[in-house]
Order: C-alpha cells, then sequence, then structure tokens
C-alpha cells in the first residue's frame, strides 16, 4: 500500500509551475514581497520556449518613432485580435508593458541600442510603428537568461527536471498543492503552497508542423481543466507564417519574423512578390501596394506604409498556404523569403545572426546570398485557463494563470512580440496577486490523502500494465491527425473526422504502455504528456467545430469571414460532473466606452489626439 507520509513534501507560500518568461517574472514578484517561492519546471533553468520569441517585445516606448503611445499599440493589439481580447487585459499590457521592458533592462537585459543609445526598436506585423525592443534575433533568450540570473539571486527556490502531475484542491476548492515527479529518478514529490501559478505555456506539440519544442504539451490546460477551471478560445491557435521547410529534420523550426520587420520580401516560384495581392480591404489605407511604397519605407520614409509582408500572421500564413495550393510554391512546399537583395550581408549579420547561423548549419545556406523557403508552422495558442484580467485568477480560487498559458489578451490573433511583453506584464501581476492571496491564507491545508494515491497510480499504471499502445506511436498519430484535421484551414467535415481519431486516440490511451523502469524514462514521460495534449486537442477541435466564422487565425472554410454574431461571444470549456467535456457560448461584457472609443478610432483621429495631449502636458 502506497505510503504517503514516505513522500517528500515542500512547502512555499507561492508556487510557480513554468520557468519562462512570465513563470520567472511572477516568482521574482511574489518573492520580492517576502514570499518563499518555487518554481517547477520540466526542462532545466534556462531552456524554456520563451527563446523561440527571437524578434522582440512589444512596447510603446517610442525610441525610434516618438508618436508612439500605449494608446496606439492598444489599437493595434485589438485589431489584431480582430476584438475579441479582453479589453482590460490589452489595456493594461499596452499601459505597464514599457516600465516592464525598462525594468528589465535594469535588470541586466543588454538591448541593441539607438543611435542616441537607448533601447532600440524594430517593426512587426501589425505595428503601427517600430515597437519591438530587440536583441538581434535573440531576444527571448536574453529575457530569460535576464530574469532566471536576478531571480535566482534574490532568492527564488528552482526545481529543475520537475513534471507536475495534478493539482490538490482542499475541502473549500481551493489550490493548495500539486503533486510532482522528479524526471531523473521518478520518484514522487509533493509541493504545498497557498497559491499556484500556472505559466506552463501552450500545447503546439499536438501539430506535425511546429515550432514548440518537446516541452509544449499543454501541460497547464489539462491539469487546470482536471482541477475544474475554465479554459477558453482555444479555437484560436497561431500558425507563425515562417517556419523552416527544409531540411525535413528540422521542418516547422522558427524563421523570426525579424526577417520581415528587417525587410525581407516573399515570393512564390514565379518571383512574384504575392503579399501585394493579400492585402485585406480593412489593411488597405495603411499597407504600402506597389513595390514603390514599399520600397519607401525600406529607406526608413516615416510616412510611406507599411509592406505586405508585415500584414498580421493569420493574413501571411494564410497568403503562403494558398499559393501553395495554387503551385506556386517553393521546391519543398513553402514560399521563398529574401533578405539578401534587401539588406547588406553585413546588417544581415548584424541584425539576424542567428538566422544566419540557423540556415548555415542547419540547411547548408547563406541567407546574406540566397533565399530562405519558409512555410507555416504552429506556433502559439491565444486561448488558456480563463483569468480574471487585474489578478490573473482563474475559476479556481488559488490558482493563477499567466503567459501563453491563460486566456483573453490576444483574442482571435496574437500580433508577434506582444508575447514576450505580455510574459512580463501578466507574469508580474500573477506574481503580485498570488502573492497577495497567499498572505491572506493562513496555514497549509491537510493533503487529500486519496487524491495523491489517485494521481500516482495513473502515472505508475502506465509503467506497470503488461502491455498497451505505445506513447510514442499514439504521438505522432495525434499529431497527424491534428496536422490534417484541425489544422490552418478547417471545415467541418474535416473536424469531424478530428474529433473521431481524437476518440479512438484517447480510447487507445487507456491501455498506454512505457517499458522500462521509472528512472528516466522517456516513453514514460512521453505517455504522461500526451494526457495532457490529448487534453488540449479535444478542446480545440471541439471549439474550432462549435465558432461557426473566420476570426483571426481560426479560418473555416465553410463559414468564411467574420460573423457579427460571433464577435459576442467566447467559448468556454470545463468539465461536466459526468467527466465529458462541456462547451459553452458565453456572452462578452460589454467594452469600456473609453477603450473602445480607442480601438474604433481612425489613427488619424488618434495620433491628433495624442499630439494635443501631449502639447498639453497630459500624457
Ligand atoms: O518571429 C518571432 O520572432 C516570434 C516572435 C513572437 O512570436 O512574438
Amino acid at each position: 500500500m502506497l505510503d504517503i507520509a514516505e513522500i517528500k513534501t515542500i512547502e512555499h507560500d507561492v508556487l510557480i509551475v513554468g520557468a519562462g518568461g512570465a513563470g520567472l517574472s511572477a516568482a521574482i514578484e511574489a518573492s520580492s514581497l517576502g514570499m518563499s517561492t518555487g518554481i517547477v519546471m520540466k526542462s532545466l533553468l534556462g531552456k524554456a520556449h520563451t527563446v523561440m520569441a527571437e524578434g522582440g517585445m512589444a512596447a510603446a516606448l517610442g525610441n525610434v518613432d516618438a508618436r508612439d503611445h500605449w494608446k496606439i499599440h492598444f489599437r493595434d493589439t485589438m485589431r489584431g485580435g480582430k476584438f475579441l481580447n479582453a479589453w482590460r487585459m490589452v489595456e493594461l499590457h499596452a499601459k505597464l508593458a514599457p516600465e516592464r521592458v525598462r525594468l528589465l533592462e535594469e535588470w541586466g537585459a543588454v538591448f541593441d541600442r539607438t543611435k542616441n543609445g537607448l533601447i532600440n526598436q524594430r517593426n512587426f506585423g501589425g505595428h503601427r510603428y517600430p515597437r519591438l525592443a530587440h536583441v538581434g534575433d535573440r531576444t527571448g533568450l536574453e529575457m530569460i537568461r535576464t530574469l532566471q540570473d536576478y531571480g535566482i539571486h534574490q532568492g527564488i527556490q528552482a526545481y529543475m527536471e520537475c513534471t507536475a502531475l495534478d493539482l490538490l484542491t482542499n475541502k473549500s476548492g481551493e489550490v493548495c498543492g500539486i503533486v510532482c515527479m522528479w524526471r531523473e529518478t521518478g520518484t514522487f514529490i509533493i509541493f504545498k503552497a497557498k497559491s499556484i501559478i500556472f505559466a506552463t505555456g501552450g500545447g503546439g506539440k499536438a501539430w506535425e508542423v511546429t515550432s514548440n519544442s518537446w516541452e509544449y504539451t499543454g501541460d497547464g490546460y489539462a491539469m487546470a481543466y482536471e482541477a475544474g477551471a475554465e479554459l477558453m478560445d482555444l479555437e484560436f491557435n497561431q500558425f507563425h507564417p515562417t517556419g523552416m521547410v527544409w531540411p525535413l529534420s528540422v521542418k516547422g523550426l522558427l524563421v523570426t519574423e525579424s526577417v520581415r520587420g528587417e525587410g525581407g520580401i516573399l515570393l512564390n516560384n514565379e518571383g512574384t512578390r504575392f503579399m501585394f495581392n493579400y492585402i485585406p480591404e480593412r489593411f488597405r489605407s495603411e499597407t504600402a501596394d506597389t513595390e514603390e511604397e514599399a520600397a519607401r519605407w525600406l529607406k526608413g520614409d516615416p510616412n510611406a506604409r507599411r509592406p505586405p509582408e508585415l500584414l498580421t500572421r493569420d493574413v501571411v500564413a494564410r497568403a503562403i498556404n494558398e499559393e501553395v495550393k495554387a503551385g506556386r510554391g517553393s521546391k519543398h512546399g513553402g514560399a521563398y523569403l529574401n533578405i539578401a537583395t534587401q539588406r547588406s550581408a553585413e546588417d544581415i549579420k548584424k541584425k539576424l545572426p542567428s538566422m544566419f547561423h540557423q540556415f548555415k548549419v542547419l540547411a547548408e545556406l547563406d541567407i546574406t546570398k540566397e533565399p530562405m523557403e519558409v512555410g507555416p508552422t504552429c506556433h502559439y495558442f491565444m486561448g488558456g485557463i480563463r483569468v480574471d484580467a487585474d489578478t490573473t485568477m482563474s475559476s479556481v480560487p488559488g490558482l493563477f494563470a499567466c503567459g501563453e498559458c491563460a486566456a483573453g489578451m490576444h483574442g482571435a490573433n496574437r500580433l508577434g512580440g506582444n508575447s514576450l511583453s505580455d510574459l512580463l506584464v501578466f507574469g508580474y501581476l500573477s506574481g503580485k496577486n498570488a502573492a497577495e492571496y497567499a498572505k491572506k491564507v493562513a496555514t497549509h491545508s491537510e493533503l487529500d490523502k486519496d487524491k495523491v494515491i489517485r494521481i500516482i497510480r495513473n502515472a505508475t499504471t502506465i509503467l506497470n500494465r503488461e502491455s498497451g499502445a505505445n506513447p510514442y506511436l499514439l504521438h505522432e498519430e495525434l499529431e497527424h491527425n491534428m496536422q490534417a484535421n484541425v489544422g490552418i484551414i478547417r471545415t467541418e467535415k474535416e473536424l469531424n473526422k478530428g474529433i473521431d481519431t481524437l476518440g479512438k486516440i484517447k480510447e487507445a490511451y487507456k491501455t498506454v504502455k512505457a517499458k522500462g523502469t521509472s528512472q528516466f524514462n522517456p516513453g514514460w514521460h512521453e505517455a504522461l504528456g500526451l494526457r495532457n495534449l490529448l487534453i488540449t486537442s479535444e478542446a480545440v477541435a471541439h471549439a474550432a467545430l462549435l465558432r461557426e466564422e473566420s476570426r483571426g487565425a481560426h479560418t473555416r472554410a465553410d463559414f468564411p469571414g467574420e460573423q457579427e454574431h460571433w464577435l459576442h461571444y467566447n467559448i468556454v470549456i470545463t468539465k461536466g460532473d459526468d467527466g465529458e467535456m462541456r462547451l459553452v457560448k458565453v456572452e462578452r461584457p460589454a467594452p469600456d466606452a473609453e477603450l473602445e472609443r480607442i480601438a474604433k478610432s481612425s489613427i488619424d483621429t488618434l495620433e491628433m489626439e495624442i499630439e494635443k495631449e501631449r502639447e498639453q502636458g497630459k500624457t
């Protein structure tokens, strides 16, 4: 009989799961407020997926174009998210991002500089002004390096190679702990905490072609769902337009949007700069529609309109998809991305050192001389755990969520660069609010022993059954199914097929078997992550079927275009008492009138208003 008294238990006031930019920001804030703070991660400190946001962090610092302002960043983000974003989250993000970026600099981040010595900012899709504070094309890496260094010196306790299995709640339904497993030894550990923050990232490992690393198995979504939390907007999965398509061994690996931000152009196999043919009506007045206009922008003319390669990611990804379908794709089934004709070799090596290196080493290609081949790759979840905008607390008391695993901030489509600043802003807010929550909890709750045993048994059964389905093969089947049936363009027929297949994979998962012992056993780890990916995939597929419109990153070929009706609803997902997934259309609260006015103003009106406020010393 399992004796839980023999399982080591560690207590913290605040425990964070996930050590990317959001988790580390949260941990720093909670510990600065005097909380005993632990941070649990599946991988090693410094190896989070945050490094895959390469191009920069968006904040209206106004260092390169002084006209920038939080209101314009707010407007761009709402429009990019097709107005489905949580208004208050976008407001908080736009207002707080500049100070969080400056703080990161104070903590040691070495940003690229303008000639005047300010933090340099570059252009990115959907942002009106050069807004991305950056470190070459390694910005996420610099963020992680800075935060981990600062956090560890401040006293946060890091638990590496430790997989979180499931949450524990007390008799009042509040979160009070989590059961984890040391990957190296296969032994279990219980963390008791007064509040828990999930910063577990997304679930892109459900698709075949993905920029996501192995950690991205939807753990936060699944654990929160199992604990009774609400998930929201899971149908919005961002396909970054530019992943590598060749060689196959690195298919999906990110090619940063900075290539286009630095002037890179997209061409089809006829040599046509095809993005000029895909400018949506609503962006016409803001987007260059001739080569000449786009060239003026590249020369730094502040009044030139932006090239169509910098339209939002949903538009660019669909355009590449269309070109390939029409037989105009590149040799290996993507599009050509050319920076060599646009910038000098010296500039390319200086601004895009990782891309230069990545293509040289992995594809034997010199991007200062030849075009790259790129195509859409699953990159980011806009949806996730439903949270309160100000506190970031989920519907389960004491459970907070921030970063990619939280829903709301990015609506139907995220603008590039808004992820890193989201991690800083909402990581900070999560840390602060989880600390305040923990301060009000007098003592750690008693453990629910039966629940602990159930969690451990669920995990060990995978090792102990005699035979069963191979976790690697099931994962492969899942990836194939999601790619084919729940991909970039969706239809009712394919989604239903995808849901049927998911049902079969779920059935097979009930017998999943990992061979070998519990000590560093990758097959077992794979099987544990697969439970979470299956819950995540089911939520995505069902939500995608329910939303009968095309909005942002969710494209239904059978329901083209945005439907006014759907603007008023989010899809919220919970686990029913019968154990089945429940999806409900939940009406969105009416926006704050002033925020709505800002988002819907014409750019000229807004710029005039900001100029006037500045003259009057109001802003
Ligand atoms: O393309 C990129 O560098 C990715 C950035 C992001 O997803 O924010």
